[in-house]
Parts: C-alpha cells; structure tokens; sequence
C-alpha cells in the first residue's frame, strides 16, 4: 500500500520504518526539516534499537518530506501521529490533530479516489468521529464513508523495545465504522499472529487509555503495597511473585519503586482523570495512582534521611532516564528526586549511560561524571533511579546505596544497601 505518515515523532517514525519493511511505500511527513532530512539520509530522528538497520535496508520504501499535501495525494492511507500535548488542568491538546486533520481535508479535496485515515495519537474517545472527520469532511467538502473515511487504530509499542513490539502485538485494535477502513487495516496487518478486536472508533480510542491507565494502577498499587511491606521487613518483590501467579492478576508490571514516568502514564492517566471530571464523575482510583506515583520519590528520600543530613552531602544519582534503553527524561523519577536534593543542599554528581544531555539542559549546575564508577568513587551515598544492566555488576567500593529499582547485586559490594520497597 501506499502510506503516508503525519508526524515524524516516535510513533510515526517507528511505524512508518516498520511498515515499510513490510514492503509498503511509505512518505514519512513532518513540518521539522531537520528530521526530514535526517530520514532522508537513512538515519532516524529518534533512537530505538534495531531502527536504523531497517531504514537502511528498506530505505527504498521510504522518504520523508515537509509536503503534506503532496503525499496525502500520492498515498492511499494516511496515519495521524502527531503529539497531544498536556494542557494544565491534565486535558490533552488537540491543535495539532486539528491542524493536519484539516490539511488531510484539503488535500483529498483535489483527490479522485478514496481516502483512509488512520488516528494513531493517543486521543479521547469521541475525536477521530467529533474533530479529525469533521475537519477533513469540512475542507475537502467530500463525505465520509463514500470519499474518505476515518478510523482509530492506537499503538501499543514501549520506548526501547518499540521495534519487537511492532512485529510481536499482544492484539491489534481496529475501531471504524467504515468497513472499507476496517478492511485495510486487515490487510495491513494480515500478517501478524495475534488476536484482532474490531470495534467502535471511540471504543478503539477507549482501549488505549484504559490499558495504560491499568498498568499505571498496578505499577502504583504495587508501590502503596510496597511501602506497606518495607515497613514491616517483607520484600514486596516476593509478596507479588506469589500475587502474580494467579492467573487473574498476572505477575507483569508489579515491580515497586521510584514510579511511572515517561510521555505515556502520567500524561494518559491524567488525560483519563480530566475526562472523567469533565463528565461529572470522580476518577478514585485514577487519581490515586497518581498521588501514589507522586509519593514515591518523597519517600525514597526519606530513606536517604535516615542515613544523615541532605545538606552539603555528595550524592551520586545513578540513572537519568525514565527507564533503561532510552535516553528519554520525560516525567523521570529522576528530575523530582535531583529537585528535592538540591532545595536541601545536596552536592550531587549524576551519571547515565544517554539521558545527561537532556537532563544536562533542565540542571546545568551538578556534576555530571563520564561513568557510574566516577559517580560512585565521587560520593559519599549513592541513589540508583534507573535499573541500568551496567549497574548490576558496578563496585560499589563499600558506600551506601539506596536502590530505587531492585538492583539487587549491589549488596555485594555496598556497605550499606535498601531497596524502596523491600
Ligand atoms: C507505555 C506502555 O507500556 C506501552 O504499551 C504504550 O504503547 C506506551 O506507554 C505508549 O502509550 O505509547 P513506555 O512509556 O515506553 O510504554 O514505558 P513502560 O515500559 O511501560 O514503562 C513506563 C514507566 O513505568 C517507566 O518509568 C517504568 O520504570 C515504570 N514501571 C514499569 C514501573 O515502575 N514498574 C513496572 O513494573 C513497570
């Protein structure tokens, strides 16, 4: 098929990559040259592993322009990918699902055959049916479900394992009430061994929040749970091994620590939260996975506190980014725990393996050292904030460690070792 992709961010460029290597033609489109460019050169604008070397072997399906309304005519599907970002009050942004929505509208106006639009932004229910057909059916002046139609089919793919995912889906949501669009995505994904659910655009809409918003609850239900256990000498770790072998529950997305961060949970579980208020109804469980979330960074330094005064103090920060595999900080445990430090004095010498040059940006006063053996041998008490293999078999040189993600082999060589949770 012949596809264009709106948005060169993460979702776009990874399924733009991945769709080509499955041999369709794909037009990645972003209004940033600069990642035009580099697409055009072979080399993503963002880092995934395994990314690269599919560009560079499929570089014949793909390219990449600024012309929205060039590869919306020259393709016979367009996927929106484009960010929603937050708003204040938690709502999410649509100005840019708007902006291109009304581009796709007024480049199919001066189109003969059928359009599909496929949403893969995460939206609220309702968007695709109440914004994106709509804006399309308003400046192209055509009609949708006879010259174009519309569809939501959301993504499930995690930063650092995006690839895999894409090749190995759980399941494939597939929400239109158009069974030409409906078809499409059949064909398009025809491939994959996995369960299709087809269902209502909205509904499709629905199960994107729903899940993440799930795995954020169990993420912080493991958290209280945890908290509960270190105060009573338990390993959480072992409570939820046992918990997660009932088939009902699952043992996945149990593991107790700092918390969730990344550009999906808080940001989609907010969304989720504003939606519900904004529907008159109260978002209990929501909202307490956030304030759980909220806490954790809080209480893990008060573990710190326990091992003398903050003020003054060397304090090596082990990991930056948001989890391993990236080196993306957005909502990372790691930019609560460096701000509360530093409004009590702390001396803090941090270390990543990719994220310092961002979080090099948000704190450009603390030390950043060139290995985690520097930051361990430059402080006087370490903080492990993300579960980097590198820390695994680190030496420790016999200085205290308060672990916020289960690096367990630390004990070997710490003086001193906690975990958060256990
Ligand atoms: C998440 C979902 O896992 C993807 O399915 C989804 O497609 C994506 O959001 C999205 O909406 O685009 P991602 O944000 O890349 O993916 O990261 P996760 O691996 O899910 O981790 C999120 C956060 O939860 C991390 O900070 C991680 O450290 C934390 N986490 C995860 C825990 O604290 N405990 C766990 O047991 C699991």
């Amino acid at each position: 098929m012949k596809i264009s992709i709106i948005g060169g961010g993460y979702v776009g460029t990874v399924t733009g990559i991945c769709l080509a290597e499955m041999n369709h033609e794909v037009t990645i489109v972003d209004i940033d040259r600069k990642k035009i460019d580099l697409i055009n050169q072979k080399v993503p604008p963002i880092y995934e592993p395994g990314l690269k070397e599919i560009l560079e072997r499929h570089h014949g399906f793909i390219k990449a322009t600024t012309d929205l309304m060039k590869a919306v005519k020259e393709t016979e599907i367009s996927f929106i990918c484009v960010g929603t970002p937050s708003r204040d009050d938690g709502s999410i942004d649509l100005r840019y699902i708007e902006s291109v929505s009304a581009q796709i509208g007024l480049a199919i106006k001066e189109k003969h055959e059928y359009h599909g639009v496929l949403v893969k932004s995460t939206v609220i229910p309702g968007t695709c049916d109440d914004v994106v057909t709509p804006l399309i059916a308003r400046n192209s002046g055509k009609s949708p479900g006879i010259d174009f139609g519309a569809g939501s089919n959301p993504e499930f793919l995690r930063e650092g394992r995006a690839v895999y995912d894409f090749h190995h889906p759980d399941r494939i949501v597939m929400g239109s009430e158009d069974p030409r669009i409906l078809q499409t995505m059949r064909e398009l994904y025809g491939k994959f061994d996995c369960p299709y659910v087809e269902c209502q655009t909205k509904t499709a809409e629905m199960i994107k929040y729903v899940s993440n918003a799930f795995l954020a609850i169990k993420i912080s239900y493991a958290n209280e749970i945890g908290n509960m256990c270190k105060a009573m000498g338990i390993d959480s770790y072992d409570v939820f091994k046992g918990v997660g072998l009932d088939q009902r529950i699952g043992p996945l997305f149990f593991n107790a620590g700092l918390g969730f961060g990344g550009s999906c949970f808080p940001k989609d579980v907010k969304a989720l939260k504003s939606l519900a208020e904004s529907r008159g109804q109260m978002p209990l469980l929501l909202n307490a996975a956030l304030i759980v979330n909220e806490q954790q960074p809080e209480k893990f330094i008060s573990l710190l506190r326990r091992h003398g005064p903050i003020k003054g103090r060397k304090i090596g920060l082990l990991g930056l980014a948001f989890k391993p595999g990236t080196d993306d900080i957005r909502e990372a445990k790691s930019i609560e725990v460096a701000t509360s430090l530093l409004s009590e004095g702390a001396d803090i010498v941090a270390y990543d393996p990719l994220a310092v040059d961002s979080f090099r940006t948000l704190f450009p006063g603390i030390h950043y050292a060139q290995t985690a053996g520097e930051a361990v041998e430059k402080s006087d008490v370490i903080l492990i904030i993300t579960e980097w293999p590198e820390f695994e078999n680190l030496d420790y040189r016999g200085k205290t460690v308060i672990d916020g993600r289960r690096i367990l082999k630390a004990k070997k060589t710490a003086g001193h070792y906690e975990g958060i949770c256990w």
